[in-house]
């Protein structure tokens, strides 16, 4: 049973999250979104009761270890291991080949460096070994991720818990040539395309309250990692796993339409996690979409209506 101070923390969290679904109701995403922002002081609350939440508080559910499940950054863990370190990367690689060739797909658009596939793949297998896995964690909070030696991290976050987090509103940041960081090594000022092997949303996409915010962390996402970089998303639903399997869908549609495949996906007791790759051509994603029919998802070439 949740004790005093788990429910005070879990009280300063669902309302500022209602707060800032009530604002985007009355204002308008845009303004709410700078109402929210401002709230510098409600910002680092939230951060210190979601820090102690997470810290101290979800030992007995699967958002932290126990014996027989998974938290949630020992899932994202295992599975970049597994992805980068065990193979997983080139039986994907090998697989989006394989679908490409059924598919008449043709890997080396846009893509010059694939001109020779099976030669640079062996080169490009090669350039990993021994490199750490460089990882953005978005609304991170705290850095979970920050005492692994095997990530190079970047943590950002709109209002960091520590100084091991920079300073960062994803909604609003330029993604340019490469990563800036302010003098005081305090905020970012952009983040680099086709930089990253790992994006972290855990928990994060949630927070925002319309449909487009969520979108477009996805599609910057996208732009931050290399070809082959993979996504996770970790979402909290407490209900079993099909209850929600047409929302799950859907995120899997939207991403597909983006250009990530999705890889794995597992639902824990309170959280669904979802790794997403890159593929190397757009195609080799949207040729599963076009299998599927979701009129209400797609109209006009446009997302109506995505999740709720
Ligand atoms: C529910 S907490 C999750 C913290 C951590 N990732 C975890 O799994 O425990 C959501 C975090 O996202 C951050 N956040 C929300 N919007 C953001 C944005 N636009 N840019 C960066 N961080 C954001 C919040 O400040 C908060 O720390």
């Amino acid at each position: 049973m949740a004790s005093d101070e788990h429910k005070q923390l879990a009280t300063i969290i669902k309302e500022t999250h209602s707060r800032l679904r009530n604002d985007c109701r009355i204002y308008g995403p845009k303004e709410a979104w700078n109402r929210h922002v401002a709230r510098t002081d409600d910002l680092q609350k939230y951060a210190i009761s979601m820090q102690e939440l997470a810290t101290a508080h979800w030992d007995n559910t699967n958002l932290k270890s126990n014996e027989n499940t998974y938290c949630r950054i020992s899932w994202i863990k295992k599975q970049c291991y597994e992805y980068f370190m065990n193979g997983g990367k080139e039986k994907f690689i090998e697989r989006e080949i394989d679908i490409a060739k059924k598919n008449n797909i043709d890997l080396n658009e846009n893509n010059s460096v694939w001109k020779i596939i099976p030669a640079l793949t062996n080169e490009y297998y090669d350039g990993d070994i021994g490199k750490r896995i460089k990882l953005i964690d978005v609304g991170s909070c705290y850095n979970p991720f920050g005492d692994d030696d095997n990530f190079d991290v970047t943590a950002v976050d709109l209002a960091p818990y520590s100084d091991r987090v920079l300073q960062c509103d994803f909604l609003n940041i330029t993604i340019g040539s490469a990563t800036i960081i302010s003098n005081d090594s305090s905020t970012v000022l952009q983040l680099g395309r086709d930089s990253f092997d790992v994006c972290v949303f855990s928990l994060l996409l949630e927070y925002f309250p319309c449909p487009e915010q969520r979108y477009l962390c996805c599609e910057k996402a996208y732009n931050l990692l290399k070809n082959n970089g993979i996504l996770f998303i970790i979402t909290p639903d407490s209900k079993h796993v099909g209850a929600n399997a047409k929302i799950m869908k859907s995120w899997r549609f939207v991403l597909a339409k983006l250009g990530f495949m999705r890889i794995h996906y597992e639902k824990l007791r309170h959280i669904h996690c979802i790794c997403f790759r890159k593929c190397i051509n757009k195609n080799v994603a949207l040729r599963w979409t076009m299998l599927q029919t979701f009129p209400c998802y797609i109209r006009s070439g446009r997302i109506v209506k995505w999740i709720s």
